[in-house]
């Protein structure tokens, strides 16, 4: 799908980043670190390890008797002070998408307090398990996190507020769970650093002030289903980095601020379809610096006559709206030589030109 090779860019951008972190730290390269573990730490490890669940023993490694927890499966460790720096426990099926049927998820058996001495992690990844409990309200303390992936599992409850504490944070991943309540300033009080915000399917909403001005600068966000609306937030017009953007589904129904088309040109990707967004559409500046973009706003109520999109744009999906110029053509077809014809340069794909049908009144 054209839509995974957007991904698969944004994410190596971050994992090239994780990376030079992880060169610069002397922790990875060489896989296991030599690094001996301090026995407070060994110690919150095999109690995170008897909260869970681990039907195909991949945590088997993790035992009294190995007393080096650096050379724990999962574990690795700063080789000068002897820190557990990293915890990368994602389901290994996760890669071969064949998750329905993992022998490899763990769940939880509570929630995994003994983590709270963790205080030097820096990168928990935790993803597409089926960890099953809340996310403790303590959480705020693990102070040194630069990377977290919860996403694709189970968990319950709300945010806790104190994620507004991780102030070296880069990268934080919850989608994909159960979580609920409201995301408020409160939650991203301190995230200074935040770049990656990925937390779509979940039951949460976010209530912010209009007023509201960030301390970060996000380059992907991804808040798919959630409820962001009924107003469209206005918070967004302080994010200069934006580069992908998916607020899909979000309940929004408000007209589209001239700020965001303008900062719509930086765009590689920006997904707005399904909300209740009206009103008309100015023209749109081409992409800066950037090949190809893809812009979905399609099923929303946008209405007048269709803007100039850029050059540069490889999908547009623009279908279930209310543009004028819809209504008055024909069949889908001819509506489609005729949009082909004014966007020659745009390159159309046979599945998404079948996007392009036009709204039935
Ligand atoms: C840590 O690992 C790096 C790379 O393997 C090595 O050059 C360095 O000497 C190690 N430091 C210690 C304190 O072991
Ligand atoms: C954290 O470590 C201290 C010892 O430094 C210990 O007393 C305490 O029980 C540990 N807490 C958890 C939750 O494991
Ligand atoms: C976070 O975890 C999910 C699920 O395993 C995965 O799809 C995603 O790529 C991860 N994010 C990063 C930046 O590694
Ligand atoms: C999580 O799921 C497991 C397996 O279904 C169950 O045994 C456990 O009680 C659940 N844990 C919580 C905290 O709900
Ligand atoms: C944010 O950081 C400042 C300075 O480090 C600190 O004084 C404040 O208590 C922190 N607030 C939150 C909510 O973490
Ligand atoms: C845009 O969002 C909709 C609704 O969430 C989703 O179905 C669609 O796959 C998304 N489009 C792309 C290309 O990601
Ligand atoms: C578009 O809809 C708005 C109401 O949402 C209306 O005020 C405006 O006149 C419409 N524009 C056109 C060109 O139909």
């Amino acid at each position: 799908m054209d839509r995974s090779i957007i991904r698969r860019g944004a994410a190596s951008t971050f994992l090239l980043g994780m990376l030079i972190l992880l060169l610069t730290r002397n922790s990875f390269c060489d896989g296991k670190s030599h690094g001996s573990c301090r026995e407070k730490e060994r110690n919150a490890l095999l109690e995170f390890k008897s909260d869970l669940i681990d039907p195909s023993g991949r945590l088997s490694s993790w035992t009294v008797d190995q007393k080096d927890c650096c050379k724990w499966v999962g574990v690795f460790c700063d080789n000068s002070t002897g820190h557990v720096h990293e915890l990368h426990l994602k389901n290994p099926d996760a890669e071969s998408e064949k998750l329905y049927q993992s022998r490899y998820e763990m769940s939880s058996l509570g929630v995994p307090n003994s983590l709270r001495n963790m205080t030097n992690l820096q990168f928990l990844d935790l993803s597409s398990n089926f960890l099953n409990s809340s996310i403790p309200k303590w959480f705020g303390i693990l102070s040194s996190l630069i990377f977290l992936n919860l996403s694709n599992n189970q968990l319950t409850g709300t945010l806790p507020e104190s994620v507004g504490h991780l102030s070296m944070l880069v990268g934080l991943y919850i989608s994909s769970n159960f979580l609920e309540g409201i995301v408020s300033e409160v939650h991203f009080a301190n995230l200074t650093n935040l770049m990656y915000l990925y937390a779509s399917d979940n039951l949460l909403s976010m209530r912010v002030s209009p007023e509201w001005k960030p301390l970060f600068q996000l380059q992907e966000m991804e808040l798919r289903s959630w409820q962001l609306g009924p107003k469209f937030p206005n918070w967004l017009r302080s994010q200069k980095m934006l580069e992908d953007l998916d607020l899909s589904c979000a309940q929004i129904s408000d007209s589209v601020p001239n700020w965001f088309w303008e900062l719509s040109s930086q765009f590689v990707y920006l997904n707005l379809s399904h909300n209740q967004l009206h009103g008309e559409i100015p023209n749109i500046a081409p992409t800066v610096g950037s090949v190809h973009s893809v812009m979905y706003l399609n099923s929303n109520k946008f209405n007048g006559s269709l803007p100039c999109f850029p050059p540069n744009i490889r999908e547009l999906d623009v279908s279930r709206n209310s543009f004028s110029e819809l209504v008055a053509t024909g069949s889908a077809n001819s509506w489609q030589q005729q949009f082909h014809r004014e966007y020659p340069k745009i390159h159309w794909t046979s599945t998404r030109l079948a996007l392009f049908t036009p709204t039935q009144q």
